[in-house]
This record gives C-alpha cells, sequence and structure tokens, in this order.
C-alpha cells in the first residue's frame, strides 16, 4: 500500500530525574535523544510494517535532520517530497517525565513548524492522491490543513496530537468546504479539547457530529474506544511492562491504517492498534524498531 504521511519530524530530548528535581541544584536522571514527530513516528512504524511510504515534511540545517534523513533513506522512507531549509534548526521537543516516559512538563522549540504552511502544500497535492491513502498531523498551519482536507481525493487520516494543536483541526474543518474527514486518532484530553465534553462516550459521538467518519479514541492503559455512524464500542488495553510509552499512540494509528490497508476496517481493526501499541510501549524509543507485521499474529497463530 503507497501511504504518505504529512507533518512534523521533530528531535525528542526526554529527561527522566531520578529523583525528585532539586530547586537550583543539578538532579542526577537520563537524557535520551530520539527521533520524534507523530508524522515521523507513524511514516516510521508504517514502513515497518512493509507500506510504500513517503513522508512529506519539513527539515531544517543541522546535524539532527540530517540524521532523520539519513535513517529516513535507511528505512527506504521516500522524503523526496519534504523540504530542507537553509539556516533553520530543527524543531526539539524537550520533555520532563516520569520513570516510563509519561510526560510531567515540556518545552518545544518548534518555529520550523512554521513552515507546514498553504504554499508548502499547494504543489504537493497532486502526488498525495497518488497515494491510496494520507495521513497528516495537525502541525500543519490551519489554511494548509483546510486545503488538504478540501482537496485530497484519498481517505484522509489525522492524528490530533495535542489538545492546543486539536483546535487546528476543529478550524480546519469548520472552514473547509467539504467538511469530512475518514478517520482520526485522538486521546481523551484532545477529544475533550476539540468537543468541550467530558467523558469519551459524548466526546467521540460529538466528533463523529462534525463529519468524522471513525473515531479513534485512546485513553493510555484503560484502552481505546471506537466510534463511527452506527457503533461505540471500548476496548481494553493488552496489559503489559510500560518500559516507555511515549509513541504509543503514534503506534497504535499505525496499527489501525496498516489493518485499513490489508482490508479489516473500523472495530475490527482497532486490536491492531492495540497490539502495535502495546509492542510500541516495551521499547524506550518512540518507534520500536523491531515492529513488524508478525506482532498481529495471536499466540496461538
Ligand atoms: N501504561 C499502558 N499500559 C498498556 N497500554 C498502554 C499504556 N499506555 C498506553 N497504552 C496503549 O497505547 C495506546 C495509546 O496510548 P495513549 O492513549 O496514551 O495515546 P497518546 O496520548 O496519543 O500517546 P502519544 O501521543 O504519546 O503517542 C492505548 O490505547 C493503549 O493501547
Ligand atoms: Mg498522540
Amino acid at each position: 500500500m503507497h501511504i504518505t504521511v504529512i507533518g512534523e519530524s521533530n528531535i525528542d530530548i526526554a529527561v527522566v530525574p531520578h529523583s525528585e528535581p532539586i530547586a537550583k541544584g543539578c538532579t542526577p536522571g537520563s537524557i535520551a535523544f530520539h527521533h520524534g514527530g507523530v508524522a515521523r513516528n507513524i511514516a516510521h512504524n508504517l514502513c515497518l510494517l512493509g507500506h510504500d511510504v513517503q513522508l512529506v515534511t519539513v527539515f531544517g540545517d543541522d546535524h539532527f535532520a540530517q540524521s532523520m534523513m539519513e535513517e529516513c533513506k535507511q528505512l527506504g522512507v521516500d522524503i523526496s517530497l519534504s523540504s530542507q531549509f537553509d539556516g533553520t534548526k530543527s524543531p526539539i521537543f524537550l520533555s520532563f517525565n516520569d520513570k516510563v516516559g509519561n510526560m510531567l512538563s515540556a518545552v518545544s522549540d518548534v518555529k520550523l513548524n512554521g513552515r507546514l504552511n498553504l504554499d508548502w502544500i499547494n504543489d504537493k497535492i497532486d502526488a498525495i492522491n497518488r497515494s491510496d491513502l494520507a495521513v497528516a498531523d495537525t502541525l500543519l498551519s490551519v489554511e494548509a490543513l483546510v486545503f488538504l482536507i478540501d482537496h485530497c481525493m484519498v481517505p484522509l487520516y489525522i492524528d490530533t496530537v495535542s489538545p492546543n494543536r486539536a483546535l487546528i483541526l476543529t478550524q480546519a474543518l469548520k472552514n473547509s468546504r467539504k467538511k469530512s474527514v475518514f478517520a482520526i486518532k485522538c486521546n481523551l484530553a484532545e477529544a475533550q479539547a476539540m468537543t468541550g465534553e467530558k467523558d469519551a462516550e459524548n466526546s467521540a459521538k460529538k466528533l463523529i457530529s462534525k463529519g468524522i467518519k471513525e473515531v479513534y479514541l485512546t485513553m493510555g492503559e484503560k484502552g481505546a474506544w471506537f466510534c463511527s455512524q452506527n457503533s461505540f464500542r471500548h476496548f481494553s488495553a493488552i496489559e503489559t511492562e510500560a518500559i516507555n510509552v511515549t509513541g504509543s499512540g503514534d503506534a497504535f494509528f499505525a496499527g489501525v491504517i496498516h489493518a485499513h490497508a490489508m482490508g479489516i476496517k473500523g472495530e475490527a481493526s482497532v486490536g491492531y492498534g492495540l497490539k502495535a501499541a502495546c509492542h510500541n510501549i516495551k521499547s524506550e524509543a518512540p518507534v520500536n524498531p523491531t515492529l513488524r507485521p508478525h506482532v498481529f499474529l495471536d499466540d496461538n497463530d
């Protein structure tokens, strides 16, 4: 399946203090650098699952960008439609986390994402429409996302990224002519931000009424909800010892998209998301490099 993924590539710097941070002092801890960004993570996961993936992103002009581009080359992710901007720095997301990667606070230095704008996406739409499906994150500008929603002729999947960025999708849906996308992946905080509702059921149903055909709403260790016009159902997470949960939502969405690519749709695809997410949290990195289609086989297969 030929899949185009559009959005951010960044460097994740994850800090895990080994004890309570000492005010004005130095706290021992671990600091890890990883390639990240929701679109880049989803593209990476889908490539590991055997798809023909094109990543449409923006790169800075530094060694972090070189390293991300080099990895794409090694994986076989096509970045020929991506742009690199002279004299710019890669987006960096610095997070302070608990031991298993739950974010406590973060600082983002992501000026480059301002380039994910209408001018940038405008001449890429024909190539996007030559894929079998397209995936985007909400790091695009509202105008770029409106353009994508209105001009994308293949099923469009959107990851809402964070409560703040989820509002970009709300605005884009409002401003678009089509007012509809095929599927979104959001967590509860993102669904709440988009709808003003408190619980999963009401927020997912409201999202469907806004023109989203399928909502995949994840709740961390509490699993995920699937919602469409005719169905609303909860699925439990697969219990496992979490090494690091960062990127589990991206792996979940890649698992769902992989299932759809295999012809397994709707509710039946959620199990693929849960298995990909479970595999993801067994690894330190935002993308578990050992992800392969066999993780979806049942133990007794
Ligand atoms: N502690 C956990 N134990 C078991 N499964 C988990 C745990 N945390 C996450 N998962 C799995 O990962 C899926 C996605 O997690 P979550 O709802 O936290 O996504 P997210 O907030 O989008 O994450 P991220 O943005 O970091 O990728 C969950 O539906 C669940 O299947
Ligand atoms: Mg997420």
